[in-house]
C-alpha cells in the first residue's frame, strides 16, 4: 500500500492548501473574500474591483482601478484564426465544452502566458484572459443562437461589455437598463471565489504542474461544468421547469430526491461545506424577488422555487442532513429574466469564478506549491507470471 493505510473520499476531511483569499464558515454561513463581507461587496463592490481584490489582495484606488482596466482593455482582441475553431463546433454544442476548448486553444495564439515566473509576466497573461475570456463566453452564445459575433466596445464597463457582445443586434444600437447590468455584476460577484471547490482545486492542481494559467482555466472550466458543481444552475432550472410541467407537485419530487433508489436529487440543495444557509443562495434570492420586480416578470417557476425551499426547509430528511439552497438554487431564476440561455447558466458561473480561479493559481505559483500527486490505498492483484494467450 505504500504506507498509506486511510483514504478520504472527496477530500471530505483534506486540507489541500494554505490559503489568504476566501473565507468560509459552513456552521455560521459566513463568506469574505480577502476579509470583506461578501454582503458588503455585492452591495457597494462593482465586480471588477472584486476581481482586482480577490488577485491582488486590496481594494484598488482609483488609480490601480484605472490601470487595471485599461490594461484589460488594451487585451480584449481576440485572434480572429480563434472563429475558425469555433466554427469547427456543431450549434448543439454545449457552451462549456466550447468554451473550456477556446480558452484552451488560446495558448497557441498566447504563448507567452505559459511559461510565467516573474509576477509580471504573471499578470500580463492575467489581463489576457480576464480581456479575452468574456469575449470567448459571448461566442460561444452566439454560435448557439447562429448569430454574427460581437466583438465589443471597450468604451462600456466590463459587465456591460460583456452584456453587449451577448444581445447586440447586427442591425440595432446597442442600449440596456442599467438594473439588467447591476443583477449580471452582483451575481458576478457573488460567484467569484469559494476557497478550495472541485473547479478551484483542479485549476490549483492543473497549475501545479506549470501547465500555463490558460491551461488550468480551462481544466476548471470542465470540472465546473459537472451538475455536481457548477451545472447545478442548468439542472435547476431544467428540474423547476420539469415539477411545472408536472402540474407543480412539489410533493412528487420532495419523494423523489428522499428515495435512496432513486438518483434524482433535489438541485440547488445541499453543499459539501455550508451546513447553513448558503450566503450567497439569500442575497440571490432577495435578488430574484427585486430583477423580476423591476422587469415586471411573474414566473411561476419562481413560485416553484420557494414552495420547494419551504417544504424541505421542514423536512425531517432534509432538516437531520443540513440541506439547504445553495448558490445555484435562485441564480437561474434571474439569468432567465435576462434572457440568458439556459446552457448559458454555468457559463455565467464561469465568468463570475474567473477571478477566483486566477487568484488561487496565482497564490499556489507564488507560493512555490509543489506539484499535486496524492497516494492511493493499493487493492488490486498481488504479483503474477505473464501468461501466453493460448494459455488463457
Ligand atoms: C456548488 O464546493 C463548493 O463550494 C461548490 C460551490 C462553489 O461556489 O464552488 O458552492 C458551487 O457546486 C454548489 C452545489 C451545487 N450542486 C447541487 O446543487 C447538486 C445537488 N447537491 C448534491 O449533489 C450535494 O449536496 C453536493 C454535491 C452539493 C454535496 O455533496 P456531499 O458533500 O458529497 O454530500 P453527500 O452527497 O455525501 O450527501 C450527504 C447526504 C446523502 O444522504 P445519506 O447517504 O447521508 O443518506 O445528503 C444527501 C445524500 O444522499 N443529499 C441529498 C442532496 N444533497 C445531499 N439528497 C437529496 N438532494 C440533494 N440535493
Amino acid at each position: 500500500t505504500g504506507g498509506i493505510t486511510t483514504i478520504d473520499p472527496g477530500y471530505k476531511n483534506t486540507g489541500s492548501c494554505q490559503s489568504a483569499i476566501t473565507f468560509l464558515d459552513g456552521e455560521k454561513g459566513i463568506l469574505r473574500y480577502r476579509g470583506y463581507s461578501i454582503e458588503e461587496l455585492a452591495e457597494k463592490a462593482d465586480f471588477l474591483e472584486t476581481a482586482y481584490l480577490l488577485i491582488f489582495g486590496e481594494l484598488p484606488t482609483k488609480e490601480q482601478l484605472a490601470k487595471f482596466d485599461s490594461d484589460i482593455k488594451s487585451e480584449s482582441h481576440v485572434d480572429e484564426d480563434m472563429k475558425k475553431i469555433l466554427d469547427g463546433f456543431p450549434k448543439s454544442a454545449h457552451p462549456m465544452g466550447v468554451l473550456s476548448a477556446l480558452t484552451s486553444a488560446l495558448i497557441a495564439f498566447n504563448p507567452s502566458t505559459v511559461n510565467v515566473d516573474s509576477e509580471e509576466e504573471m499578470y500580463n497573461a492575467i489581463v489576457k484572459l480576464l480581456a479575452k475570456f468574456p469575449v470567448l463566453a459571448a461566442w460561444a452564445m452566439r454560435k448557439k443562437k447562429s448569430q454574427p459575433l460581437d466583438y465589443g466596445d471597450n468604451s462600456l464597463g466590463y459587465v456591460e461589455n460583456f452584456h453587449k457582445m451577448m444581445f447586440s443586434k447586427p442591425n440595432e444600437a446597442y442600449t440596456v437598463d442599467k438594473e439588467i447590468i447591476a443583477a449580471i455584476d452582483k451575481l458576478l460577484i457573488l460567484h467569484a471565489d469559494h476557497e478550495q471547490n472541485c473547479s478551484t482545486s483542479t485549476v490549483r492542481i492543473v497549475g501545479s504542474s506549470h501547465a500555463g494559467l490558460f491551461a488550468s482555466i480551462s481544466a476548471g472550466i470542465s470540472a465546473l461544468w459537472g451538475p455536481l458543481h457548477g451545472g447545478a444552475n442548468q439542472a435547476v432550472i431544467e428540474m423547476l421547469e420539469a415539477i411545472k410541467n408536472d402540474g407543480g407537485d412539489t410533493k412528487k419530487y420532495m419523494a423523489k430526491a428522499k428515495d435512496k433508489q432513486d438518483p434524482f436529487r433535489l438541485m440547488g440543495f445541499g453543499h459539501r461545506v455550508y451546513k447553513n444557509f448558503d450566503p450567497r443562495a439569500k442575497i440571490i434570492k432577495v435578488a430574484a424577488d427585486e430583477v423580476l420586480g423591476q422587469l415586471g416578470i411573474q414566473d411561476p417557476v419562481l413560485d416553484i422555487a420557494k414552495g420547494l425551499e419551504k417544504e424541505a426547509l421542514e423536512d425531517p430528511y432534509f432538516v437531520d442532513r443540513k440541506l439547504y439552497p445553495n448558490v445555484d438554487f435562485y441564480s437561474g431564476i434571474i439569468y432567465r429574466a435576462l434572457d440568458i440561455p439556459v446552457e448559458m447558466f454555468t457559463v455565467m458561473f464561469a465568468l463570475g469564478r474567473l477571478p477566483g480561479w486566477i487568484a488561487q493559481w496565482r497564490e499556489m505559483r507564488l507560493n512555490k506549491e509543489p506539484i499535486g500527486r496524492p497516494r492511493q490505498v493499493y487493492t488490486g492483484e498481488n504479483l503474477r507470471a505473464f501468461k501466453e494467450v493460448s494459455e488463457r
